[in-house]
C-alpha cells in the first residue's frame, strides 16, 4: 500500500531501462518499496540494476519482457503481472523514444515509430493499468510527459506532438480516475541528462535524473497532479504559451 505520504511498496515500471526511470526507482527503494518489477524490450540487459536494488533492501526486484508497441499483448502481460504479484502501488511510465528530427519529418516509418512508442503504446497500457489499480481501489500511475509537449516546437514537432497527445490523454485519463482511489501524476521534465539526450547540446535548466526523481517524490508526497522539473519550467511555459506563433518560431532551439 502507498503510506500517508503516498511513499509506495511495489512498483512496476515500464520502460525499465530508462535512466529517469531507475533513478526513481532507486529513490523510492531508499524510502520504503520492496518489490520493483522492470519491463522494458531487453530484461536481460536489466540484470545489473537487479542486482544493485537487492543489494540496496528491495527484496523482491525482477526484470520482464514488455514492449510498448505490442498493444495487444498489453491486457495479458500487464494483467499476469498484477495477478502473479498480487497488486502493484506504483506504475511508472517511462518509455520513450527521442527520434531524429531531421531523419524523422521525411520518413513516414521511423516518425511513426516515435508518435507509437511515445503515445500510442504507452496510452494503451495505461488503459489496462488504469482498469488493474482501479480494482484494487488504490494506487497511483506516475508518467514521464515531456515540456515538448506543453508548446510543440518546430524543432522537434514529431517527438513535441507525441508527448503532447500523451500528455492530453493522463490529463483527460486522471480526470475519469477522480473517485477510484486512484492517481495519475504527470512529469513534464525540461532536458535531462540521459543517455536519450547523449551528445546532445544541453539546453538551458537541464537536469540530472537524480533531480527527476527527488521532484516525483516531492510530488508523490504532496499528491501534485503535475510535477515541472525544474519547478521553474511551470512560469517559462505560462509564458511560452502565450507568445504569438511568429514570435515562438523565432526561440532558438
Ligand atoms: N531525457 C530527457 O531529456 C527527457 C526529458 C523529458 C522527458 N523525458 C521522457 O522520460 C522518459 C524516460 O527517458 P530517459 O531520459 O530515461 O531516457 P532513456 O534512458 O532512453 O529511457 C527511455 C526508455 O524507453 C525504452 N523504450 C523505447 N522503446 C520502447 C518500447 N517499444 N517498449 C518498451 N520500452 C521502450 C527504452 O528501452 P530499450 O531501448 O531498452 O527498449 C529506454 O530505456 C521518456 O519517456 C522520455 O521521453 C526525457
Amino acid at each position: 500500500m502507498n503510506d500517508a505520504l503516498g511513499s509506495p511498496q511495489s512498483v512496476l515500471v515500464l520502460g525499465g531501462t530508462s535512466e529517469i526511470g531507475r533513478a526513481i526507482v532507486r529513490a523510492l527503494v531508499g524510502e520504503r518499496a520492496r518489490l520493483v518489477v522492470f519491463a522494458g524490450r531487453h530484461p536481460e540487459s536489466m540484470d545489473g540494476v537487479v542486482a544493485e536494488l537487492r543489494r540496496e533492501g528491495a527484496s523482491d526486484v525482477e526484470a520482464v519482457r514488455w514492449d510498448a508497441n505490442a498493444v495487444g499483448t498489453h491486457r495479458e502481460v500487464l494483467g499476469g503481472l498484477f495477478s502473479e504479484h498480487g497488486r502493484f502501488d506504483m506504475v511508472l511510465v517511462a518509455a520513450g523514444l527521442l527520434g531524429d528530427q531531421k531523419v524523422d519529418e521525411h520518413d513516414p516509418e521511423s516518425a511513426a515509430g516515435v508518435m507509437s512508442t511515445n503515445y500510442v503504446g504507452p496510452a494503451a497500457a495505461m488503459l489496462v493499468v488504469a482498469d488493474l489499480l482501479r480494482a484494487q481501489g488504490q494506487g497511483s500511475m506516475v508518467v514521464l510527459s515531456s515540456v515538448a509537449g506543453v508548446r510543440v516546437r518546430r524543432s522537434n514537432f514529431v517527438y513535441g506532438s507525441s508527448k503532447a497527445g500523451l500528455d492530453g490523454f493522463c490529463q483527460g485519463l486522471a480526470d475519469s480516475l477522480v473517485g477510484s482511489g486512484v492517481r495519475l501524476m504527470i512529469v513534464r521534465p525540461g532536458f535531462v541528462h540521459t543517455k536519450m539526450t547523449a551528445g546532445m547540446k544541453a539546453a538551458p535548466l537541464s537536469v540530472g535524473a537524480d533531480e527527476v526523481a527527488k521532484a516525483v517524490l516531492a510530488g508523490l508526497r504532496k499528491s501534485s497532479p503535475v510535477v515541472w522539473v525544474p519547478a521553474a519550467m511551470r512560469p517559462i511555459f505560462a509564458v511560452l504559451s502565450l507568445l504569438p506563433r511568429g514570435l515562438f518560431r523565432r526561440i532558438p532551439g
